[in-house]
């Protein structure tokens, strides 16, 4: 039986960090699936399009066992559609533990043949998010090491 997994995320940009968590999915699992959550209530930095093209450049080379998708609406639901057994989360600081446990459970009740496995970023990457990348690349300052050079290459252009 193939194992597979779901790497859930708004990759908004994808980060050093994401790749991380990616690769070591694929020392654990047969397939992984990186999911783009389509959230219309958010005003992204990179359109869903533009994310998933950004995921190919970086990762088709890299990783045979990846494919990249979208789902919107419940994680637990396109997970158990996808038939996947389970979902990988990376979890950075003792912050994120909280929030991402809350999640864990909650998807746990909604679909319990899914686990949700917890990866440890590399120190070097655990303060790292897309979120504070945007923010520093807006400010002028510099994002290298922290997301793949492709990424700023498309950050470049959007200004
Ligand atoms: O990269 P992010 O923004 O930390 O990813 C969060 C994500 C996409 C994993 C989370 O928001 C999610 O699963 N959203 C889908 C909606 C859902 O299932 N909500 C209930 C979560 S228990």
């Amino acid at each position: 039986m193939k194992r597979r997994a779901i790497y859930p995320g708004s990759f908004d940009p994808l980060t050093n960090g994401h790749l991380d968590i990616i690769e070591r999915a694929c020392h654990l699992f047969d397939e992984v699936t990186v999911a783009i959550l389509v959230n219309p209530n958010k005003a992204p930095m990179f359109t869903v399009e533009e994310r998933i093209e950004i995921l190919h450049e970086v990762l088709d080379a890299k990783f045979a066992q990846v494919n990249i998708d979208t789902f919107s609406g419940l994680l637990a639901e396109y997970a158990m559609k996808k038939r996947a057994q389970a979902v990988v989360r990376g979890i950075r600081a003792i912050s994120d533990y909280e929030y991402e446990l809350q999640m864990a459970l909650m998807n746990r009740r909604l679909a319990p043949s899914v686990e949700t496995i917890f990866l440890m970023a590399p120190q070097e990457y655990s303060f790292i998010s897309s979120r504070l990348v945007k923010e520093v690349f807006k400010l002028g300052g510099s994002v290298e090491g922290f997301v793949p050079p492709f990424v700023i290459e498309r950050m470049k252009n959007k200004i």
